[in-house]
């Protein structure tokens, strides 16, 4: 591996590590009566305690440190006074920025008991974020991401969100190329080693159509069925992948 690339999956390994330790000290608090506003403090505080920024704060005028979205919201929900209760679900979406690298991480959490349906929904949606990372190498198709993931989610009878996609990531927080998580295998271009991406497929229980809200950021399934969402930063070898948002207490 040459020595940028070196550098630069180090750098975002730093950031990676930050963003899920958030994430990981996030599970401690989540409960049925907290608030999406606390969630954003935690993780506004943890980044800054460990000498990184919140990269969506203020992002093209976004208000908080967090996505937090619940139930049908799909992605990008501003934390709020909301108050979570039993059998919600909610994901949290962190980036930390730490000596000019990001790291992008989110994750599921079930606010108390929540339905069978919600927990395959869950399920589903993590499975197929990491069956498409276990395929990563030099010289797939980014059509072989989408599609893996796409696959296996229509076989679960769930639905794959196409408004929005995975992103390169680095010095700045959204890069080329887009990784949508729909598709058709061996199309689109081949990816690299010393790539830095993310894979974040939002999946939803019902149809694939969503909507933003008149905040200009909430983005909702427009059948109101319950979406879930998760995300790592992956960087890109000549015969594999590395992760650079795992969490130090999941498995
Ligand atoms: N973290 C989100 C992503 O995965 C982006 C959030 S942008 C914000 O790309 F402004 F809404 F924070
Ligand atoms: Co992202
Ligand atoms: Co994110």
């Amino acid at each position: 591996m040459n020595k940028d690339i070196k550098e630069s999956f180090h750098k975002t390994k730093i950031a990676g590590s930050i963003a899920a330790g958030a994430l990981d000290e996030v599970t401690k608090i989540v409960k049925p009566g907290i608030t999406t506003n606390e969630i954003d403090k935690l993780c506004y505080e943890y980044i800054n305690d460990h000498g990184a920024y919140s990269a969506p704060l203020l992002y093209r005028g976004f208000p908080k440190s967090c996505c937090t979205s619940v139930n049908h919201v799909v992605c990008h929900g501003i934390p709020s006074n909301k108050v979570l209760k039993d059998g919600d679900i909610l994901n949290v979406d962190v980036t930390a920025l730490k000596d000019g690298w990001h790291g992008d991480t989110s994750r599921m959490f079930e606010i108390g008991n929540v339905s069978i349906k919600a927990k395959k929904l869950i399920e589903t949606t993590y499975k197929s974020m990491m069956k498409a990372i276990k395929i990563l190498k030099e010289d797939i198709y980014l059509g072989d991401i989408g599609s893996t993931i796409q696959k296996y989610v229509e076989a679960n009878g769930c639905s794959v969100v196409q408004d929005f996609c995975g992103h390169g990531i680095g010095q700045s927080f959204h890069l080329e190329p887009n990784i949508l998580h729909y598709g058709k295998k061996g199309t689109g271009e081949k990816i690299k080693a010393g790539m830095i991406f993310t894979i974040e497929p939002m999946i939803n229980l019902g149809k694939y159509e969503t909507k933003v809200l008149s905040d200009g950021w909430t983005a909702v399934t427009r059948d109101k069925t319950l979406s879930a969402q998760f995300e790592h930063t992956v960087g890109i070898t000549k015969d594999g992948y590395e992760i650079f948002t795992e969490s130090k207490i999941l498995n």
